[in-house]
């Protein structure tokens, strides 16, 4: 994400600010120049926007936005499921769905028709629509595949619909979806904005099926880089594979020509989405040295047991009867860090959800884990299956989710994301 120019940024909302008359612009979002200068506190204002809000993330180029990008603070993701009866009508859509994301994540002034229409937007961000980090990351699952849209002969060839694995509890009505869209993005109010916008863009072609809310702890140190913290109260995110390290990033995340997938999915990857409840009330009430030994990292500082720093390595090789860290840890299962599991790593991008009460007063809190991978079966199921032997399973309940696969970005104006499918 880079920050938007400060004077190009002041030079759009003051437009907006001297725009106010009904009838002068055409989009939703529209390019302008400044018109009018803002006065001195106006402009004070507008500073400190810019530096909150003026984030934002390139929707065009050759990988989507929302993989490699650094968690946002909010996210929502929504499962929608197609409903018109042709292919022509889906294509028209999903290029819809594209061109107004692209429009929203890049961030512009808003725009009024006619007094008597419908606003063009839901106004709900004001006369700015400020980028604020936003990412919309726009995935096909594998119903999309199936008989209705004549596509059966395109489907990634490791995509099939998420299995219930042994410990799962999986509701019928929050699983799967042949299309999904992870909204994310430093402010609560631009996903919630986003997804209405989204949705009415797209109404009467995708409808919604499930749909949960995300959240990241904040930053609270001892480093800026330190891992904020699940529900469970430990820091998530040490291990990650590098989202930098494009080599890396090549041989665990990205779909390559050749590998026994159609062509069109090449620079795109496989999104694995689980809402994992979490019984915080029975883990509240484990002893400390059975919460760490359960997961193999102390809980305040993040480090694994016996260590002292969030990012050492666990040294498996040191312990291997798993005297330090207990061979049942979900750390330890989850990647032993020996040469036959190196590719089997995945790129977590978890956050965490908390929906208020179920029927009988519980939280119904949990961890939305989303991870993206080059093969499901190579990575996700083959850590998923060896986590079915952790102690911590007992502690939580998969409810729903689904496989889905992110194409490529759309690759400047006038292309869309999933273009390649229908090409
Ligand atoms: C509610 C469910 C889960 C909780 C509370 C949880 C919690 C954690 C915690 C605290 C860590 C250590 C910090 C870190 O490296 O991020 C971790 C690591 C990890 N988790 Fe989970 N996790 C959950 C589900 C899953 C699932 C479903 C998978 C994959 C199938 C998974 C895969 C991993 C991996 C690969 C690591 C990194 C291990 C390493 O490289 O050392 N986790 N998890």
């Amino acid at each position: 994400m880079k920050p938007i120019d400060r004077r190009q940024f002041l030079g759009r909302s003051a437009a907006v600010l001297g725009a106010g008359a009904i009838g002068l612009g055409v989009g939703a979002e529209v390019a302008s120049g400044a018109t009018n200068a803002a006065p001195d506190s106006a402009e004070t204002a507008e500073l400190a926007l810019a530096d909150e809000l003026a984030a934002h993330s390139d929707f065009e180029g050759y990988h989507q936005a929302g993989i490699l990008t650094p968690r946002q603070a909010n996210a929502a993701f929504v499962a929608l499921d197609a409903i018109v009866p042709t292919q022509g009508e889906l294509v028209e859509g999903l290029k819809e769905l594209s061109y107004r994301a692209a429009g929203l994540t890049q961030g512009g002034a808003v725009a009024e028709i006619e007094i008597d229409d419908p606003p063009p937007d839901s106004g709900l961000l004001g006369g700015y629509n400020a980028p604020d980090g936003l990412t919309v990351t726009i995935a096909f699952g594998s119903t999309l595949f199936d008989s209705r849209y004549g596509l059966a002969a395109a489907r990634p060839a490791g995509l099939t619909a998420m299995p219930a694995f042994e410990k799962d509890g999986l509701e019928p009505d929050r699983c799967h979806g042949d299309v999904m869209l992870s909204i994310c993005a430093d402010h609560r109010d631009t996903v919630v904005h986003t997804m209405r916008e989204l949705l009415r863009t797209t109404a009467g072609v995708l409808t919604p099926r499930w749909r949960v809310d995300g959240f990241q702890s904040a930053k609270r140190g001892p480093t800026p880089h330190s891992s904020t913290r699940n529900l469970f109260g430990f820091r998530d995110g040490t291990a990650n594979p590098d989202p930098t390290d494009a080599k890396l990033m090549d041989q665990l995340v990205w779909v390559k020509p050749g590998a026994g997938d159609p062509r069109w999915t090449a620079g795109g990857t496989y999104q694995v989405v689980r809402t994992i409840r979490m019984h915080v009330e029975f883990w509240d009430r484990v002893g400390m040295f059975e919460q760490t030994n359960m997961i193999g990292r102390d809980r305040v500082t993040g480090a694994p047991l016996g260590g002292a720093h969030e990012f050492e390595d666990p040294r498996y090789d040191l312990d291997p009867k798993g005297k330090r860290i207990p061979l049942s840890a979900h750390i330890r299962l989850a990647n032993p860090r020996t040469p036959e599991t190196e590719d089997q790593r995945i790129l977590r991008r978890p956050y965490n959800y908390d929906r208020g009460l179920d029927e009988a007063g519980n939280l119904d809190q949990g961890l939305l884990f989303v991870a993206f991978n080059q093969d499901i079966a190579r990575q996700f199921e083959t850590v998923q299956k060896r986590l079915e032997e952790e102690e911590m399973a007992d502690y939580i309940t998969p409810v729903g989710g689904g496989y889905y696969f992110a194409p490529r970005a759309a690759a400047g104006p006038g292309d869309w994301v999933g273009s390649g499918l229908f090409a």
